[in-house]
């Protein structure tokens, strides 16, 4: 049977858990691929670390340019993170025509379009399976499962971090830095946040996805994040009150086609977004809780289809890097050839649209005086920028000077709202800046 060497590329968390599940299956690979996998040399910083899985010390090295390299190895496996040295890395190996796998979204997103060009250049092919929603196959969705549709909406919650959160918020009423604090602590979120809770992490999985669905590579700056830091229990008990649980939503949905511009493939717009959303408690992602991770893909052919998993952890992860390796590996015993490259960019023109223009509805928490004639005022703001209101609630129960009041927006792009909001700032019987999150009804 033939034998693929591979060169990993780091020996940490997905590192490790690969080494060990090609211990565990690599026979039950080999049996359904015809090919035998087999880790020929892994890179780390230190050799001497103590590691959770025991790696044999005899393929430990400091010399990832080594391993690389090596005539033997015939398939490199990028798991050391970080952009610099991972980008030399893939380029390095691709160059010598060796096949590349990954589970690196921040080098995706920052050199993905530069790395696919190499992948076509020298005739290997570059997988990442594992850089989105860890254990689940979404890449595979796009590239193979789904390819023979048009992709009218991805909604996604990509970070298991803010679901986490966001669920204890939600069951315990409990504040986002406590809950926060507790996951650190239990290692659910990491000692430096800010990757996480701000929506950096997400963005750059839900750029990926949304690359693959349009066919152009999407700059990661070009993407409107928002954190779920400003999160309050408050709007999460209003929010279920309303029948909405907040979720932090990644979302890729081209703006409609004029009728008569038929199906061309040139010059698609998507919004491509990450923030915190409100979710209809009867739809499936108001479910999905705690560190899971759910994609909604649909297709124009297909509708909606869903996935759900673990989205990251050493064994989901090690799940996706291990079909990534199935496919490399079927690579080098058929030739690239005869299979469908990873990514295959085909919509040029493409373009993200900026956050300016993106439509949605909104739930507004206003913090007002208790007086009449407050609400007119505001309304009027709204009504002068022909934004409609579609319900007001004034929760009831609250002393002090001010007062809660909670609307419900229609459709309104995002410009005309943060200009109808900063004049609602203004007036002197709103006590603290409105509090303003998007209602998605998945339509
Ligand atoms: N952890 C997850 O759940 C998860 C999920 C999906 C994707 N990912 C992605 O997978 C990648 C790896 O993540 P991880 O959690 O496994 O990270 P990690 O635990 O920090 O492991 C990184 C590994 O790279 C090695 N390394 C770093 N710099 C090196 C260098 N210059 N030369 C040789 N080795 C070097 C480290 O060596 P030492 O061990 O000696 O320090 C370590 O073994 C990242 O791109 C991450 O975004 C992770």
């Amino acid at each position: 049977m033939q034998q693929v060497n591979l060169g990993i590329i780091g020996g940490g968390t997905v590192g490790g858990g690969v080494f060990q599940a090609v211990q565990r299956n690599g026979a039950l690979m080999a049996s359904r691929l015809g090919v035998c996998l087999r880790v020929a040399g892994m890179a780390v910083r230190d050799v001497h670390k103590k590691r959770a899985v025991r790696i044999p010390p005899a393929l430990l090295t400091t010399n990832w340019l080594g391993v690389v390299r090596d005539p033997q190895v015939h398939l490199v496996v990028e798991l050391m993170g970080g952009t610099t040295t991972a980008r030399t890395v893939a380029l390095t190996a691709l160059r010598l025509g060796k096949p590349v796998v990954t589970a690196n979204k921040a080098l995706l997103s920052a050199h993905g379009e530069e790395l696919f060009a190499a992948a076509q250049q020298y005739g290997a092919n570059l997988y990442y399976e594992a850089s989105v929603a860890g254990g689940i196959p979404i890449i595979k969705v796009l590239r193979e499962g789904l390819i023979g549709n048009r992709i009218t909406r991805i909604y996604g919650i990509l970070n298991g971090t803010c679901n986490y959160i966001l669920t204890r918020m939600k069951f315990e009423g409990a504040d986002f830095a406590e809950v926060l604090a507790d996951a650190q602590r239990l290692g659910y979120a990491e000692a430096e946040p800010s990757l996480d809770v701000d929506g950096h992490d997400a963005l750059h999985k839900i750029g990926i996805l949304a690359s693959l669905a349009h066919g152009f590579w999407v700059n990661p700056k070009q993407i409107h994040v928002e954190g779920i830091g400003s999160i309050t229990s408050l709007d999460i008990k209003f929010a279920g009150q309303l029948g909405y649980t907040i979720k932090q939503l990644s979302i890729v949905k081209p703006l409609e086609r004029a009728a008569n511009r038929g199906p061309a493939m040139d010059g698609s717009r998507v919004q491509v977004t990450v923030y915190p959303t409100l979710v209809p408690n009867d739809h499936v992602l108001a479910s999905v809780n705690h560190v899971f991770n759910a994609v909604l893909v649909r297709g124009d052919i297909v509708g909606d289809t869903l996935y759900y998993g673990r989205g990251a952890g050493q064994d989901a992860t090690a799940s996706a890097v291990l079909s990534d390796l199935a496919d490399a590996a079927l690579d080098l015993k058929c030739g690239t050839k005869s299979r469908i490259p990873p990514f295959v960019p085909h919509e040029r023109a493409g373009a993200v649209v900026p956050i300016g223009e993106v439509v949605s509805r909104y739930y507004l928490r206003l913090d007002v005086v208790d007086r009449p004639g407050t609400l007119a005022r505001i309304a009027a703001i709204l009504g002068r920028a022909r934004i409609g209101i579609s319900s007001v609630i004034q929760p009831e129960g609250h002393e002090g000077d001010s007062v809660p009041l909670i609307l419900m927006i229609h459709d309104a792009n995002h410009a005309a709202m943060g200009r109808a909001l900063a004049r609602i700032n203004r007036l002197a019987v709103v006590k603290s800046p409105a509090v303003m999150i998007r209602v998605e009804n998945f339509e």
